[in-house]
């Protein structure tokens, strides 16, 4: 969590923690940890520098204009690439940085679809001109497999132009397209800046580089700044996870000829009438420096702080292809524990056990299915890692309480922060083992001279896990394993790993007396803190509640008024302060403050995160690896927790990520607000993510920050219930929102819910495709529909998997929503509507307005689908032992497929699994069994088969040729219900092949 608000202490102390000995109290109004009087630090010391991101900067060098470019020579070419060196075309220019005289250009053609193209520094000429080249033990980096040779379907060219120097074009034989090309444009290589032009048609169609909260298509006016940083969701801006990667798909109209046109312009349902194909393909551009990418009319421009230019093409030409070859770079999805999905319940503000369990008793009261019970840092003692409150959370009455949960197949998930207390020096009642055992194995990020980073995050000043040692993997290992034996805890939720902290440099050091430290500014609830306001049309649906909660934000505003007309000076005070600006100081870097200025959202590189210049062990700075911090902690917990947990998947929800993060944990989509547009912002983060290959995605349901309400709290649960992750969590002190508090939406959740349970068998399957091929599981229209340009944005609709089409109200007040059903206008498709099982009627436009009151989530089966059900249940473990329906959904050819992963839902490597296939056509499926895995062999309860135009003659339903009593007809849904099936079939549904006719 992030909490933004300029709270200033009503003790103002100097910038740079001049820090007098007088110290302050903070009220923790309704906090759950009982501070002793506490100093709480200045809001100054998480000031940096003033800033002018250069991208917004009229008076920045443009390096196009004033650097030579490079001129290539000694090209030696062999069947499976190229090798030349890149040599300064001209005086160096020496933009934002010192350039580069010589460079290695080296081009592997390394799989038919993928392409490599690496280009660095040819040798170092001195120690502070040094870029770090990021190491394949952190990052994978796949090279050439063996025996490729001139099959690949991408080609490299490359020239030398009079005035911009050297080129290239990655291009893709089967097509002729042109997919990247620098041609014309010049390459800068500068100790801390780097950048690659590129040209790019009209109104392209980009996915991906993120992390960001955005329209899923990204536009062309949008620079995409990639910084991990610990920030509360804004819109445009970086975000917690790094992700420099697109997707670029391209639409063409087909003539009468057969000739094909490109298509420049964004259609609408409406005028996207004509013959269309389309090609996609994929950039990765693997670099964990401070980067950015501006989209532009006509171009993209890549820009990053260092390291080399290391691009991976990936030819496609579709979106399943181009995902594929990606996560044969970065790795497949981690397959989750089928208790991952189920119902999760979080917040900020549980402060005890019991308070823990009594929402755990409430939900089996009001009879909502509830998986997992979640602690925020406020089960910590002080709020340290591996520490539990040993009054409000003691190990005692905890192992106790999770000995309750597991026998009833539920599961308990705490959070763990990245940063690690440092104890007083001066007060031996501090002391803090976790600390002591890190510091002594070296296993702590430093100063650049060698003394302890230290930096502050919840618990006051801390120190950050160097992970770029073997030794703090190590020491995490120990002491999560230490912990785990304390508390059986079933998995990790890891927190603020951009890696945040809460001031500018090693602000902790030379003041660790004064520990345990308030943060800078105030905890929700805490005087001076945000006020919170109600999601939009609460007014009108709540009247009476907005009236009082209006005089009462009233009050509030007015005590506010006065604190705060401090911090109002002070700003204005500085306003008229001009920029800072650096300049390249030859053969040197300035790491805390980099000549080029990226759009951080926080402004100065080291403001609430660890500062650029914090030193690993190995001399690398963390200038270089920044965005990775994040990953590394996934590596560490995951291997932490299988020491833990031995044999079991690792369930791990992660915030910042990197490519490859995706091997071994989830995301969620972190500090949204309770606002209807974060709802829809939800399902573009989630498709992003499906991309990066991090399908375990969702986000905080009714809303992190703000009071939720219940029309937006009724909406989310159902739609968050069709997402993987599917959790709701709250702020500190935000009002109640967990699924119980309003009537209506417990009948909601426990509707969306009823899909989701019948649906979990499909949706495990889908994450095994993921984890076994690279398959996503949330998908975009245009993935599923790749010929119809009008889907190029839409992402108000998703597909799970590639039958189950959802289209959600995402506004307030509404009672219908528009939708697409992609191929219904045209006679590819068709639907089903989940609820009535009625086939979708077409509609004469492809927009259609589908009613929705509040309590429905509009659900359709996409015909050409066989889905094996089970029902709802208060857990998946109880839902994993009911019986078992098979829906059969026809296209519209008449023939429908599907198939069933089953396993033990948990072991990291099975000793038994099975896969079932159903594939039907008119009058018959045939279902076929491989595997050996008997665990969910269970009876079948009944088969619908939907779209049958009449009801079949007496007896003429068989199974294995025996006729089957229990079959009725419905006339008006066109479904075919047949019922009976265990004389026929027995109890072990899954244990041999059979057939229907
Ligand atoms: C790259 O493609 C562009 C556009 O088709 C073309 O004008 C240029 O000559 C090509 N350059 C190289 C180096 O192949």
């Amino acid at each position: 969590m992030v909490v933004s608000s300029a709270f200033l202490s009503s003790l103002l102390l100097a910038p740079c923690l001049a820090i007098a000995q007088s110290s302050t109290t903070a009220s923790p109004a309704s906090s759950t940890t009982a501070f002793a009087s506490q100093f709480t630090l200045p809001a100054s010391v998480d000031e940096g520098a003033p800033l002018l991101p250069t991208v917004n900067d009229p008076t920045a060098p443009d390096a196009q204009v004033k650097c030579p470019g490079y001129s290539a020579s000694s090209v030696r070419t062999s069947s499976s690439g190229l090798t030349a060196r890149l040599t300064l075309a001209g005086t160096a220019c020496n933009v934002f940085g010192t350039d580069v005289q010589d460079l290695d250009l080296r081009v592997e053609y390394q799989t038919n679809s993928r392409l490599h193209i690496n280009i660095r520094p040819s040798h170092v000429t001195a120690q502070n001109e040094s870029w770090y080249l990021l190491s394949t033990e952190y990052v994978p980096a796949p090279s050439q497999e063996s025996g490729q040779t001139t099959t690949s379907d991408l080609t490299f060219s490359w020239a030398n132009t009079p005035g911009s120097g050297f080129g290239f074009n990655v291009t893709r034989n089967s097509t002729g397209e042109v997919l990247f090309s620098t041609s014309g444009t010049k390459l800068v290589f500068e100790n801390q800046f780097i950048e690659l032009v590129t040209h790019q048609e009209e109104n392209y169609n980009l996915y991906g580089l993120g992390e960001v909260i955005h329209g899923l298509r990204l536009g062309n006016n949008l620079t995409r700044t990639i910084y991990a940083a610990d920030v509360g969701d804004p819109i445009d801006y970086n975000l917690y996870g790094s992700h420099p990667f697109y997707l670029q798909t391209r639409y063409f109209e087909v003539g009468d000829d057969n000739s094909t046109t490109l298509v420049t312009e964004q259609l609408d349902p409406s005028n996207a009438t004509g013959n269309y194909t389309s090609s996609t393909h994929g950039v990765y551009f693997r670099n964990a420096h401070g980067m950015e990418v501006l989209m532009r009319p006509t171009n993209v421009t890549w820009r990053t702080l260092g390291g080399s230019i290391d691009l991976y093409f990936f030819s496609g030409p579709t979106q399943p292809d181009v995902t594929h070859q990606y996560l044969d770079v970065i790795g497949m999805p981690a397959l989750q524990s089928y208790w991952g999905f189920g119902f999760h319940q979080c917040r900020w503000g549980y402060q005890n056990w019991s308070v823990t369990e009594d929402v755990v008793n409430n939900y089996e009261r009001f009879g909502i299915p509830l998986e997992v019970i979640w602690n925020d840092i406020d089960y910590m003692n002080q709020y340290r890692d591996f520490d539990n409150d040993p009054i409000r959370f003691n190990y005692s009455a905890g192992t106790a309480f999770l000995q309750r949960l597991h026998d009833r197949g539920q599961h308990y998930i705490p959070i763990i922060d990245s940063a690690i207390y440092v104890p007083s020096p001066d007060n031996a009642s501090d002391a803090y083992q976790t600390f002591n055992d890190g510091n002594e194995t070296g296993s702590f990020l430093l100063n650049p001279d060698g003394s302890l980073y230290i930096g502050a995050v919840w618990p006051g000043f801390t120190v950050f896990p160097d992970w770029l040692t073997t030794a703090a993997h190590a020491w995490w290992k120990n002491e999560m394993v230490t912990w785990h034996q304390k508390l059986p805890f079933d998995g990790a939720w890891i927190d603020m790993n951009e890696v945040s902290s809460f001031c500018v440099g090693s602000c902790g050091s030379g003041n660790l007396s004064l520990n345990p430290v308030h943060p800078p500014f105030a905890l929700p609830g805490e005087p001076g803190n945000v006020i919170y306001d109600y999601p939009e049309g609460f007014n009108l649906t709540n009247a009476t509640e907005a009236a009082s909660a209006s005089s009462a934000s009233q009050s509030q505003a007015e005590a506010t008024v006065t604190a705060s007309s401090t911090t109002a000076s002070v700003l204005t005070s500085s306003s008229s302060t001009s920029y800072l600006r650096t300049t390249p100081t030859p053969s040197q870097r300035n790491v805390n403050h980099p000549p080029y200025v990226i759009n951080n959202v926080q402004g100065d590189l080291a403001v609430h995160a660890v500062s650029p210049n914090a030193t690993h062990h190995n001399g690398i700075l963390e200038y270089d690896v920044h965005n990775i911090w994040g990953h590394q902690i996934l590596q560490a917990t995951y291997a932490a927790l299988l020491a833990a947990i031995p044999g079991k998947r690792p369930f791990i929800i992660g915030r910042s990520t990197f490519p490859s993060s995706g091997t071994l944990a989830g995301h969620w989509g972190g500090d949204n607000s309770a606002k209807f547009y974060y709802m829809y912002f939800s399902i573009p983060q989630a498709l992003s993510f499906s991309l990066f290959g991090i399908p375990m995605f969702g986000v905080d349901t009714c809303g992190f920050n703000g009071n939720s309400d219940e029309e937006l709290c009724n909406r989310w649960m159902q739609l968050s219930a069709l997402f993987p992750f599917y959790r709701n969590h709250n702020t500190l002190s935000a009002n109640p929102q967990e699924a119980y508090v309003w009537s209506s939406v417990i009948d909601a959740t426990k509707a969306a819910m009823n899909v989701r349970f019948q649906l979990l068998p499909y949706l495990y399957t889908l994450f095994y495709n993921a984890h076994t091929q690279g398959d996503t599981v949330m998908r975009a229209l245009a993935w599923e529909f790749p010929n119809d340009p009008s889907l190029a944005d839409a992402d108000r609709q998703f597909v799970l998997g590639p039958s189950i089409l959802v289209t959600p109200v995402l506004t307030q007040g509404a009672t219908t929503v528009d939708g697409v059903f992609p191929g219904l206008v045209e006679g590819t498709d068709v639907y089903y509507d989940w609820y009535n099982q009625t086939p979708v009627s077409v509609p004469s436009t492809k927009n259609t307005t589908i009613a929705a009151p509040l309590g429905h989530l509009p659900v359709y089966i996409r015909g050409g689908a066989v889905l094996a059900t089970q029902q709802m249940a208060m857990t998946t473990r109880a839902a994993r032992n009911t019986s078992w329906s098979l829906i059969v959904a026809p296209g519209v050819d008449g023939t429908a497929s599907g198939s069933l992963y089953l396993d033990d839902g948990e072991s990291l490597a099975p000793n038994a699994t099975k896969i079932v296939t159903f594939a039907a056509e008119m009058g018959s499926l045939n279902v076929t069994v491989h595997g050996n895995y008997t665990g969910l062999d269970l009876p079948l309860a009944n088969i619908t088969i939907m779209g049958v135009p009449r009801a079949p003659p007496d007896n003429l339903v068989r199974i294995n040729g025996q006729p089957v009593a229990n079959s009725t007809y419905n006339a008006t849904s066109m479904t075919l219900f047949i019922g009976g099936l265990e004389p026929v079939l027995g109890g072990k549904i899954w244990s041999a092949n059979w057939s229907l006719s």
